[in-house]
């Protein structure tokens, strides 16, 4: 597990392989079945295979293009994502285990906020009361993987971890 943890990069641009059924329905699993805040569950997905949708959605997001390419998206719904601090950490917590269930498959993976969150669900079809936060593009990767995480790199744990106080 910690591997996949090391390894994983986002990935933004996708083969046109398409992802089998099965790994598709274990990637949901991995965010139906994760935990979060008393249990509440605050999360739909919206799974998305269809190419035009894809391609709408990536113009939900100023960040959001390599939704055109991806072989699925899975858009996060949530009631009531800003007056509660857990939902925002019960989505992240959700993404990434199907990021990460997904990369156990050798299938990249990237999140897009989806800032205009009202086209996109008009889009989807998601009733009134919901809001639409993000999107994750899965597919193949079609560049190296082996690279080293963004400009930057990580922070070291000189300066972030902090044993038993700051
Ligand atoms: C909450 C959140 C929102 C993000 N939104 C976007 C986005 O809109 N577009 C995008 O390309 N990447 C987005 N990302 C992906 C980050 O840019 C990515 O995780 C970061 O660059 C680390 O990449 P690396 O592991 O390859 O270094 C988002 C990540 C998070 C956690």
């Amino acid at each position: 597990m910690f591997d996949l943890i090391r390894s994983k990069r986002a990935i933004r641009q996708f083969t046109s392989d398409p992802i089998p059924d099965e790994i598709a329905h274990t990637i949901l699993e991995a965010g139906r079945l994760s935990g979060s805040a008393k249990n509440q569950q605050p999360w739909h997905f919206v799974a998305v295979r269809d190419r035009e949708t894809l391609r709408a959605l990536s113009e939900c997001g100023a960040y959001a293009g390599h939704m055109a390419g991806a072989a699925l998206g899975v858009v996060l719904v949530t009631e009531d994502p800003y007056h509660r601090l857990t939902v925002p950490f019960d989505l992240g917590r959700a993404t990434q285990n199907m990021m990460l269930t997904a990369w156990s498959h050798g299938i990249g993976s990237v999140m897009a906020t989806l800032y205009e969150s009202t086209k996109a669900g008009d889009l989807l079809g998601v009733p009134a009361g919901y809001a639409v936060c993000w999107g994750i593009s899965f597919g193949y990767p079609a560049v190296d993987t082996d690279r080293p995480p963004r400009t930057g790199g990580r922070r070291g744990a000189e300066d972030v971890v902090h044993w038993e106080g700051w």
